[in-house]
């Protein structure tokens, strides 16, 4: 879509829903994507509840390692679950990792249903920037195809402007 604009796509996803949004807006945009992983074992119930609690308490978690340098690309595209009303430790962990090498970036988060304004204002916070846009899904916008689609169209179209 953008004629030279490189663009980098960052995500953490647990249960794959940021997954599939980070991979829809790489597709669309030609982006590069790097998924960020959570050191700390959040599987099964003592997994969901450390998730829980750590974000909660806007804890960093220890990540895996981060191959794509951020400036090298003209827009950074950062993604992330809402846990317990914040975003989660991985993604809070590599923005205090890299913030200092991000150009312009844009922000999407997905939530069971609860609004996304306190993610949006702790990302744009961590990075230190103004996003250029921002995507926020509930699970049921992800669930119903036409409001998926536009809302993904009007992201992908202001950020590749
Ligand atoms: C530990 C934990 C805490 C959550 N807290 C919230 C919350 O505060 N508000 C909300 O709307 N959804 C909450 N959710 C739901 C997730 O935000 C939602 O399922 C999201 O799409 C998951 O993204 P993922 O599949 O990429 O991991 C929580 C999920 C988990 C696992």
């Amino acid at each position: 879509m953008p004629a030279n604009k490189k663009i980098l796509v960052v995500y953490y996803s647990k249960t794959g829903h940021t997954e599939g949004v980070a991979n829809d807006i790489a597709r669309r945009l030609g982006a590069d994507i790097e998924r960020i992983t959570d050191l700390k074992n959040r599987k099964g119930l003592l997994g969901f509840l450390s998730a829980g609690r750590d974000a909660g308490k806007k804890a960093r978690t220890a990540i895996g390692p981060v191959e794509k340098d951020p400036a090298r690309y003209d827009i950074t595209l950062i993604g992330t679950p809402k846990w317990a009303g914040n975003i989660s430790p991985a993604i809070r962990a590599y923005l205090e990792k890299i913030a200092k090498r991000l150009g312009a970036v844009a922000f999407f988060a997905t939530c069971a249903g609860t609004p996304l304004e306190p993610v949006l204002n702790d990302l744009e916070t961590l990075s230190g920037k103004k996003a250029v846009a921002f995507l926020g899904l509930t699970m049921r916008e992800l669930r119903d195809e036409r409001t998926y689609q536009e809302k993904l169209e009007a992201f992908t179209s202001s950020v590749g402007k």
